[in-house]
């Protein structure tokens, strides 16, 4: 059956339909029933269906004749190093930090702070809490101890796993410190905390709080898994919003099984036993759906790199990864393409080596341009495959179901609709767009399995973020455009969300912390186009009255600030300061006329605006940086 039967079929009967997909999972109970519309329009699936993710991810694979099939392989172009586990060493590693766990008092409900690097442990430590129905909650290495701090007070965990450090090209990350710092930061105090001790650098350890990952360890009963509800929180991901407090992202367990398995055939072409890679970082929902979960859950082997894709040690580290590991199905943002295309822009260093087994290359978490894919599709001969999706539904909105039949590629288009959402372009009154017009980018509720059911302890903001603009749909908070074919277009954000290096953070979040500067009377944060990273955050500052300290002074402390609050993956480099920022007559900052003139593009001057010769002052100080030409 292709594409199109299957989405009828979906269309018809969706309920039927993931009751169908179901099967592939394995259930303590199974579900009576798929949809769960009681408190419309907030939805669940598979309420009362009793299952255990790790279960499905791990041991069911040991019993199922996968025992001695590599699970994981860690490759760290970083320190040199490589090791693989197969099942039923997972199972047994898994199994043992899960008695350790539960010995310290975690059960069935209790959330658990993850802040690990790329290393095969941090996927021991997600599925340990799967095992016994704890909620995990990943936070990327790139954030500081203040992001920290509010991920801890939000989701009150009562433990922390960690590793000591993580490895950046040129340099060692201490966690440790950011993880003290953290904590004496937070309201709420964890009980405890695992340390994965790296020999890079070996943290001192707080008596009574802190213990060593391995000592732990040593002589606890290893856990069986917990059978949970289908619709029990699997875990929290904080992603950015508007504003700074980031959103909790509850992943809904039965969903999340089900959706899952199901995309590894049908959109990236996989069978139990293949291997595949996503060259992300478990802190980011990629990280969750295909470093960890989706291929487990499938019976893959998955890959855990710890690397960049250039200088690690050069430009042609994923070419060695993927013959070396015989790697199927490759996925990874579209910046780390544009950072080898740069370094090697002939892909002389491909020529090394064999990727015969590679069949096609997926891009997600940004937009796929045009010269990027032509470029990675010339390189690699192969499909490159553009998907779209968000942190809120864990995977593709619209894709190219290659497992199910590859329909054309039109470059620029992540394709059509998976079966389970219903894509809509609305216009600002909510009204359905014609093919080819821009508007605002919604799927008709109820949502598909998997996806988010909720905010973790925000409801309100959940219906207000999301569902609340336009009755009946969920509010992605892109723009594009649907053609006449069914093909999807991604044009911007409709929010104060930027994407750089693949990684969404907020403006809004960046602004908070600019505003504490003692100096900053008034500032504003935009994302201006750059060729590697898609897009880059530069501060605007207007300073109090009567400051008169050198700006560059200023500028260098505002950037620390960012890296301190926020982290170094916030990219912050660029602030200029400015007497006045560009405003409506009723006080909004104008940021997307100002991201114009930074990227050097035509504007029609807002018909609201207090006073147009505001703009030539920001065009000046952006020329003083390099943009605005
Ligand atoms: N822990 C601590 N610091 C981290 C970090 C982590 N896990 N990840 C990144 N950082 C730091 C980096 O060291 C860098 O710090 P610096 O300012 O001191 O150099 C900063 O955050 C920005 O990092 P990054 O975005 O990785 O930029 P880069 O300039 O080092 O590398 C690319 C550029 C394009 C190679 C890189 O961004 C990349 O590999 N992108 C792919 C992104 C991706 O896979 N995204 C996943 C979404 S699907
Ligand atoms: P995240 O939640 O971090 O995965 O970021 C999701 C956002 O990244 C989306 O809402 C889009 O704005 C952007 N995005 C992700 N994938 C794509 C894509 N294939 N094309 C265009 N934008 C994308």
């Amino acid at each position: 059956m292709g594409y199109h039967d299957i989405y009828k079929r979906w269309q018809a009967d969706p309920e039927g339909y993931w009751m169908e997909a179901a099967q592939a999972i394995d259930w303590d109970t199974f579900p009576s029933r798929a949809l769960n519309s009681d408190n419309a329009p907030l939805y669940e699936w598979f309420t009362d269906g009793m299952v255990n993710t790790c279960y499905n991810a791990v041991d069911r694979h040991v019993e199922n004749g996968r025992a001695d099939q590599v699970a994981i392989i860690y490759d760290s172009p970083i320190t040199g190093r490589q090791s693989k586990t197969t099942y039923a060493e997972l199972q047994a590693q898994v199994a043992q930090l899960a008695g350790a766990m539960v010995a310290k008092g975690i059960t069935k409900g209790d959330r658990v702070i993850i802040y690990m690097p790329m290393i095969s442990e941090a996927l021991v430590a997600m599925l340990a809490c799967a095992r016994i129905g704890a909620i995990h909650s990943v936070v990327f290495g790139g954030f500081a101890s203040n992001e920290l701090a509010v991920r801890i007070d939000d989701a009150q965990p009562k433990m922390i796993l960690a590793a000591s450090c993580g490895l950046e090209p040129n340099r060692v990350v201490a966690y440790k410190p950011l993880i003290d710092g953290a904590i004496e930061l937070s309201n709420h105090k964890p009980d405890s905390v695992f340390i994965f001790q790296r020999p890079e650098f070996v943290a001192d350890l707080i008596d009574g709080r802190d213990y060593d990952w391995h000592d732990v360890q040593q002589g606890v009963t290893p856990a069986d898994c917990v059978a949970v509800e289908g619709n029990h929180p699997a875990y929290i991901l904080y992603t950015s919003g508007t504003t700074g407090a980031p959103k909790g992202v509850v992943r809904p367990t039965g969903g999340h099984l089900v959706a899952l398995n199901w995309t590894m055939k049908n959109i990236y072409n996989v069978d139990p036993g293949d291997v595949f890679w996503a060259a992300s970082d478990v802190g980011w929902v990629v990280g969750h759906s295909y470093i960890c979960y989706g291929p487990l859950i499938h019976g893959n082997t998955t890959i855990v790199f710890e690397g960049k894709p250039v200088g690690t040690p050069d430009a042609g580290t994923f070419w060695r990864v993927i013959s070396e590991h015989n790697v199927r199905s490759f996925f990874t943002a579209p910046t780390a393409f544009r950072a080898i295309k740069r370094e090697d822009p002939k892909g002389e260093y491909k020529q090394k080596y064999d990727l015969s087994c590679l069949n096609a290359l997926y891009l997600a978490g940004e937009r796929a341009d045009p010269d990027t894919i032509h470029w990675a599709q010339n390189l690699l001969g192969v499909p490159v495959i553009d998907h779209w999706w968000q942190t809120e539904t864990g995977y593709s909105i619209a894709a190219n179901p290659v497992g199910i039949e590859q329909l054309p590629i039109k470059v620029g288009s992540p394709s059509v609709a998976i079966p389970g959402y219903d894509i809509q372009v609305l216009d600002e009154a909510g009204n359905p767009m014609k093919p080819g017009e821009l508007g605002a980018i919604a799927v008709k509720l109820p949502l598909p399995p998997g996806t988010l059911p909720t905010l973790w302890n925000a409801e309100e903001r959940f219906k207000k973020s999301y569902l609340n603009t336009f009755p009946g749909y969920y509010e992605t908070g892109d723009a594009g455009m649907i053609d006449e074919d069914g093909y999807l277009y991604i044009m911007a954000r409709t929010d104060d969300v930027i994407n750089v290096a693949g990684h969404r953070l907020s403006t809004g979040a960046m602004e908070e912390v600019l505003a504490n500067h003692p100096d900053v009377a008034e500032c504003a944060v935009i994302g201006a186009a750059d060729e590697l990273k898609g897009q880059l955050p530069i501060g605007f500052l207007c300073l109090t009255t009567g400051v008169n300290r050198p700006h560059d002074d200023i500028v260098k402390e505002c950037v620390k600030m960012m890296r301190d609050q926020i982290g170094p993956v916030a990219a912050f480099k660029l602030a200029v300061v400015v007497n006045r920022l560009p405003k409506t007559r009723s006080g909004k900052i104008l940021r997307a006329t100002m991201v114009k003139i930074a990227d050097s593009q035509e504007f029609k001057m807002p018909a609201t605006i207090d006073d147009p010769a505001i703009l030539d002052e920001i065009r000046e100080a952006l020329q003083t940086i390099g943009y605005a030409k």
